[in-house]
């Protein structure tokens, strides 16, 4: 059997040299006379360990990582081609190697193991068996199963999946559209490039589904201007998916059509919410428009919409296929099924780890990451990006729950955490909320347009020692005042990592020469 060597074309993996490496074995192969096939897989999501070669063999796969183009050779000679442990990048098998082996991987089983964009390398991993079973459905029954798994969106809010398809399913109107919220723009966050590059068949079968259910004709992936690579995959998906009869004027010959373009945006936070990105597809400044009326009933163009993020959609294939109960069957209290958890940040093992919802904020940082990558203790870890709350360990035993998260003030977002070692500046921290929210509010609202700049304006003056308790209390104030007073969640959750840092992190707020903080 000709050997088949996976090296990844994920983005994450070629900013660490993949293409080298891909380069490296095609021309030490030549020169040696061997013939082998090349598959450029996604990442399985350990990025510690990126670039991560795969050789399959009839004994199974087995990796080995990271791999600079420079080992190739000696690889080679230690027999990489049989799958042999004789050289120090040897990983074993692997399905074993345990970031991987301790995970449930329902929505990234296929992401790092087949061919992004062949068709058949997907329904021979059981693709498209949840498109096939739900095209024989009636439209409320699939809403009934997504409803009944438990299902809720894993783009920040947490809104069951179900009820946001009924609300568009009962709509009455000529034209109903799917938009994935593909704009990704947490820190921290990269579960969906991630898909979209590893395993972008399912992401479009997931709104194929959705299609279906609601009745809608047109869809829309909305990614983020910084994934080019996110962004050619996806379309091209969406021309082999077309032309496999997947998408088009019949959806797998079921009589429903359904097509999807991909749309790029400018690069704004805030067209990461639902509203502004609409208004940013239909070509307008990506403002945040009011609520009610909720665009499942006035969305795109008026019409009704679903928005669901790239995670909620690429989920719903598995509920249909292996049905709600196996999924509910997943997590704990209302937090149903799995969630990839991204780690990033100062840590030993950074990658994707998807998992039943229950672990708890230690286990993940601590075991999981293994620590520091610096070596030094964990300060604070930031769950949900750039708008949650910084936790410090005295709060590691809370679960990766949503309910657990918000009774700690905190937030799960798009499960991306971000570990700080002891060194971090939780002033600085709080600081950067704020201008992080100045910078990228869209105006529409008072307390977040000018709250932002006067919060980082107080939070200096703390900084410099003037009048420290009486301006840590106008920030309080000032907190309040957004949360409860933004029209969305960027100027309402500015508050989450600003008083967390504060109340967990009081010492590095009290008036001390900052040179002795950085101590
Ligand atoms: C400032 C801001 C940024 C957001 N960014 C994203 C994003 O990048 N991706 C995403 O899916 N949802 C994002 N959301 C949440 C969306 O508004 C919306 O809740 C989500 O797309 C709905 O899909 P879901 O129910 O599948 O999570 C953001 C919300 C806010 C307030
Ligand atoms: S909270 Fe900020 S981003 Fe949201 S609507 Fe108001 S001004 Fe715009």
């Amino acid at each position: 059997m000709m050997p088949v060597i996976y090296i990844p074309a994920d983005s994450g993996a070629m900013a660490l040299g993949a293409g080298r490496v891909a380069r490296a074995f095609e021309e030490e192969l030549f020169r040696r006379g061997i013939e082998a096939k090349f598959v450029r897989n996604g990442s399985r999501g350990l990025y510690f360990l990126e670039p991560m070669v795969e050789v399959e063999t009839a004994a199974g796969r087995f990796a080995y990582g990271p791999v600079r183009a420079g080992d190739v050779p000696s690889l080679l000679d230690a027999g990489l081609l049989d799958g042999s442990d004789r050289h120090s990048l040897f990983l074993g098998e692997t399905d074993k190697i345990p970031f991987l082996a301790r995970q449930t991987r329902l929505t990234f089983a296929r992401c790092g193991v087949i061919d992004p964009l062949s068709l058949d390398d997907y329904r021979a991993h059981g693709g498209l068996a949840g498109l096939e079973k739900a095209a024989a459905l009636p439209p409320l029954e699939i809403v009934r199963i997504v409803t009944d798994s438990g299902l809720r969106g894993r783009g920040g809010a947490g809104f069951p999946t179900g009820i946001k398809w009924k609300t568009v399913h009962d709509a009455g109107a000529d034209r109903k559209y799917i938009v994935c919220n593909a704009d990704e723009g947490d820190s921290a966050s990269f579960a969906d490039r991630m898909i979209m590059e590893g395993d972008p068949f399912v992401l479009i079968e997931g709104m194929a589904i959705a299609a279906i259910a609601t009745g809608a004709q047109k869809g829309f992936v909305y990614i983020r201007s910084e994934y080019p690579h996110a962004v050619a995959v996806m379309r091209e998906a969406i021309r082999v998916a077309t032309a496999g009869g997947v998408l088009g004027p019949s959806v797998l010959g079921s009589g429903h059509a359904f097509d999807i373009e991909v749309r790029v945006g400018a690069g704004a936070y805030v067209c990461g919410e639902e509203t502004s990105l609409l208004n940013s597809l239909e070509g307008k400044r990506g403002v945040v428009r009011a609520k009610p009326p909720l665009p499942a009933l006035e969305g795109l163009f008026g019409k009704p919409t679903v928005v669901n993020n790239v995670i909620s959609l690429a989920s719903v294939p598995i509920i249909l296929d292996k049905g709600a109960a196996f999924y509910k069957d997943f997590g704990m209290g209302r937090s149903r099924g799995t969630i990839p958890i991204q780690i990033a940040g100062n840590v030993r093992r950074g990658g994707l780890f998807e998992a039943a919802f229950g672990l708890t904020l230690g286990e993940i940082v601590e075991d999981i990451a293994g620590g520091t990558a610096s070596d030094r203790p964990i300060k604070a870890v930031q769950v949900g990006g750039p708008l949650g709350a910084y936790f410090p360990p005295a709060l590691f035993d809370t679960p990766f729950d949503y309910e657990a998260f918000a009774a700690k003030d905190g937030l799960i977002g798009h499960a991306g955490i971000t570990v700080f070692d002891d060194t971090a500046d939780m002033l600085a921290m709080a600081k950067f909320a704020f201008s992080f929210c100045a910078i990228e509010s869209c105006g529409k609202c008072t307390p977040c347009r000018i709250g932002a700049v006067r919060g980082a304006e107080t939070l200096e003056k703390v900084e410099a020692g003037i009048r420290r308790e009486e301006n840590l209390a106008l920030v309080a104030e000032l907190c309040e005042t957004m949360k409860f007073g933004s029209l969305c969640a960027l100027g309402g959750f500015t508050p989450y990592p600003v008083m967390s840092a504060i109340t967990h992190f009081p010492e590095d707020f009290a008036p001390r020469p900052r040179a002795e903080a950085a101590e």
